[in-house]
């Protein structure tokens, strides 16, 4: 599995504060059956300062720091980036990395309040040739009051990426009621660990998966781990998903009221 979200680097966010714990935590993903993993710091202008400058220099060192302990973990360079409207510029100078140095990188909406012209960033950063995976969209606190923009961002092109423990809820019923409708509406492209520690926050997807399996099938959860991700890393272009828009939705819902109509026909002779 590649775990494409996770806060394994030390001492640069609110993930592990020293190697001893990042190395903790790349056992733990092996141990899950995770392959690969973008090292993800939050990029969070005045708060995590972070770029591809001090970045890649921590994920070299944690690379060999593997090597020499023999744990099987490919490490790829990632960022945690929050929304900020300079952000087309920065990600086109390669200040703020992307998922593997491809077209593909994850935003962060702010958490309690929606940002007003969202959509209008996600619509320019698409133009200018990046793709957003937008990170745990179920978690934000105001889902509820704006699903349609998370709904216009998908339509427009952005991907999205649910928390694997909100699935299983480990972050409540609300976390997890939003992960499944939008499992059903078929709106998610990526499951990721958003791991920052090991314990509360580990990096573990294995549970996730099994859910997802249970709930959509065994090739969705394993597109959501292993296919999508390993294409955004080789920059691959993904397919469009095919979600139920309200014509497919009515057609449906026609096709099984006429359905039921004959039935009720035969019944009554
Ligand atoms: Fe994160």
């Amino acid at each position: 599995m590649i775990d494409l979200h996770c806060h394994m680097l030390p001492g640069v966010d609110d993930g592990p504060p020293d190697f001893a714990t990042s190395i903790a935590m790349a056992r733990m993903a092996v141990a899950d059956g995770i392959t690969h993993v973008a090292c993800t710091p939050h990029v969070t202008p005045g708060v995590y300062d972070n770029s591809s400058a001090t970045v890649l220099p921590l994920i070299r060192r944690l690379v060999e720091m593997l090597a020499s302990e023999d744990i099987e973990l490919t490490l790829w360079m990632g960022a945690d980036v929050h929304v900020a409207p300079d952000l087309v510029a920065k990600l086109g100078a390669g200040e703020v990395p992307t998922l593997g140095g491809s077209r593909y990188f994850l935003l962060e909406p702010p958490h309690h309040v929606m940002p007003p012209r969202l959509d209008e960033l996600v619509s320019a950063l698409i133009a200018a040739g990046f793709v957003p995976l937008v990170t745990h969209p179920e978690r934000l606190g105001w889902i509820e009051s704006h699903y349609e923009v998370i709904e216009a961002m998908v339509d427009n092109g952005a991907l999205i990426q649910l928390t694997a423990a909100s699935i299983t809820g480990g972050f409540g019923r609300r976390a997890q009621y939003w992960s499944e409708r939008m499992l059903d509406e078929g709106m998610v492209d990526v499951i990721a660990s958003d791991a920052h520690n090991t314990a509360g926050r580990p990096p573990v997807l294995s549970a996730a998966v099994n859910a997802i399996a249970r709930r959509c099938g065994d090739d969705a959860a394993v597109e959501m781990v292993s296919g999508r991700p390993a294409a955004i890393l080789r920059n691959e272009p993904l397919p469009r998903r095919q979600r139920p828009g309200p014509a497919q939705t009515t057609t449906r819902l026609r096709q099984e009221g006429s359905k039921l109509a004959s039935w009720v026909k035969r019944l009554r002779g």
